[in-house]
């Protein structure tokens, strides 16, 4: 039987995408028929993932700091003048607080919070102004994803401005949601919980295995742990048409860890 295709002929452009839960989104939207732009700072990992997925006609990279707004409308532009068009905007690039994990805490909090704010806020708003602008223009609708995160409805597990960055993005989706939707673009947000990505890893110095089994515990969901597939598959639905009356969305992909107490 012939696998579903569910994104053929759409065009994404996939901001850190070079990358963890990008990369696997990269991966599934182009098995599932899309052409996706890859836009990241990590050019040799971004250009061998293009590559490993074959011609430059159905992945291409390009270099993009999401808080640089002329690296932003670039990446937009490439994928209409490569591509033809845009349909699927994956706000994905984001980095945790590695340092402020208290609001006490002797930080540079000024350097911090412009450090985080300006990639996971500033980065998605800018793509969402440049994706909206293409896809007013073009009159064919939309659908912009930014990842949030479970922290994006609960504090106290994370550090403070990582956790204002993220519920920061489902204002902004919301915002965008009430105004571009009489254009037929719908805005939502996908929220992991924990899942082992090389971001991840590093900022809390754990293992896969070790994260992976953390994320297990804090989740409803025993003998389940999240990978970066399941949330490129959350993305897929809300990219694809089957989500075409879902806008303004905070989709938690967490096993019910924000909405549960159990640990
Ligand atoms: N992994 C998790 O457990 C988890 C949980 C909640 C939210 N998130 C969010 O998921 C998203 C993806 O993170 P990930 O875990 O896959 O990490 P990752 O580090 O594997 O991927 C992030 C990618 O973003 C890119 N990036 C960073 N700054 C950028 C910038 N200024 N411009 C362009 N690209 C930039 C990086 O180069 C990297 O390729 C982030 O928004 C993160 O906050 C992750």
């Amino acid at each position: 039987m012939k696998a579903e295709v569910r994104l053929e002929g759409k065009v994404a452009v996939i901001t850190g995408g070079a990358s963890g839960i990008g990369e696997a989104t990269v991966k599934l939207f182009v098995r599932h028929g899309a052409r996706v732009i890859v836009a990241d700072l990590q050019d040799e990992k971004g250009k061998a993932l293009c590559a490993s997925l074959g011609s430059d006609d159905v992945a291409s990279y390009v270099h993009c700091d999401v808080r640089c707004e002329p690296d932003v409308k670039r990446a937009v532009d490439t994928a209409i003048s490569l591509f033809g068009k845009l349909d699927i905007m994956f706000n994905n690039a984001g980095i945790g607080d590695p340092f402020g994990s208290s609001i006490l805490g002797e930080d540079d909090t000024a350097a911090v919070f412009e450090r985080v704010m300006g990639v996971n806020v500033l980065g998605a708003l800018l793509g969402t102004k440049h994706a909206g602008r293409a896809m007013v223009a073009a009159g064919r609708g939309g659908s912009i994803i930014i990842t949030a995160s479970m922290v994006s409805v609960v504090g106290g597990l994370g550090p403070p401005v990582y956790v204002c960055s993220k519920h920061a993005v489902v204002g902004l989706a919301r915002s965008a949601a009430a105004e571009l939707g009489k254009h037929g673009v719908r805005v939502n947000c996908v929220s992991p919980s924990m899942v082992a990505t090389p971001q991840t890893m590093s900022h809390m110095q754990a293992s896969e295995e070790e994260l992976e089994a953390l994320g297990e515990v804090i989740s409803t969901l025993k003998g389940v742990r999240l990978k970066a597939e399941d949330m490129a598959n959350a993305a897929l639905f809300l990219a694809s048409d089957e989500s075409r009356f879902v806008s303004g969305h905070n989709l938690m992909v967490d096993g019910a860890s924000s909405v549960t107490k159990i640990f």
